[in-house]
């Protein structure tokens, strides 16, 4: 075999040596980093309640639908006041009427202004909401739940 042969033949094996290193070493990184990632997971914790409206200049018109805290957001002479626009029969979202009565348009429950039920199948009342202000924007906290009568001073 001459030198130049050789000196083939090693990096030949090199070449080999190196693919076979890599063919079993990607996949043991690969599978150390998602064990690693797994020794790091942590369990989600509590889930968000509290959501900011925005502040009540951004709105035009009372009462308003407030997505991001799935709320109807009303404003009297006492203040502002936050009802849940989650159906409590199956989880439709209520729409507001002009007598400030709910309507679910999924199975036709309707509610009173003050959240108690009128028509089924709904049987559990409306909840009204915690407002507080969060510098000049309102914030409605979905785990708190408070009497119809509650109005968070402007
Ligand atoms: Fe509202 Fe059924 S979800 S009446």
């Amino acid at each position: 075999m001459s030198l130049k042969e050789r000196i083939q033949a090693i990096d030949r094996r090199a070449v080999l040596r190196g693919m076979v290193n890599v063919i079993w070493a990607a996949p043991v990184a690969l599978g150390l980093g998602q064990f690693l990632k797994f020794l790091r997971f942590e369990p989600p914790t509590e889930q968000a309640t509290r959501f900011t409206l925005g502040s009540p200049g951004s709105f035009t018109t009372f009462p308003v639908y407030l997505e991001s805290g799935q709320v109807w957001l009303f404003q009297d002479s006492g203040g502002y006041y936050a009802v849940d626009a989650i159906c409590t029969h199956l989880g439709c979202t209520v729409y507001a009427q002009p007598d400030s009565s709910f309507q679910c348009r999924c199975h036709g429950s309707q509610f009173a202004a003050d959240g108690r039920v009128l028509v089924g199948p709904a049987t559990v009342p409306l909840r009204f909401l915690q407002l507080s202000w969060d510098g000049g924007r309102l914030v409605v906290d979905r785990a708190l739940q408070v009497d119809p009568s509650v109005r968070l001073s402007a």
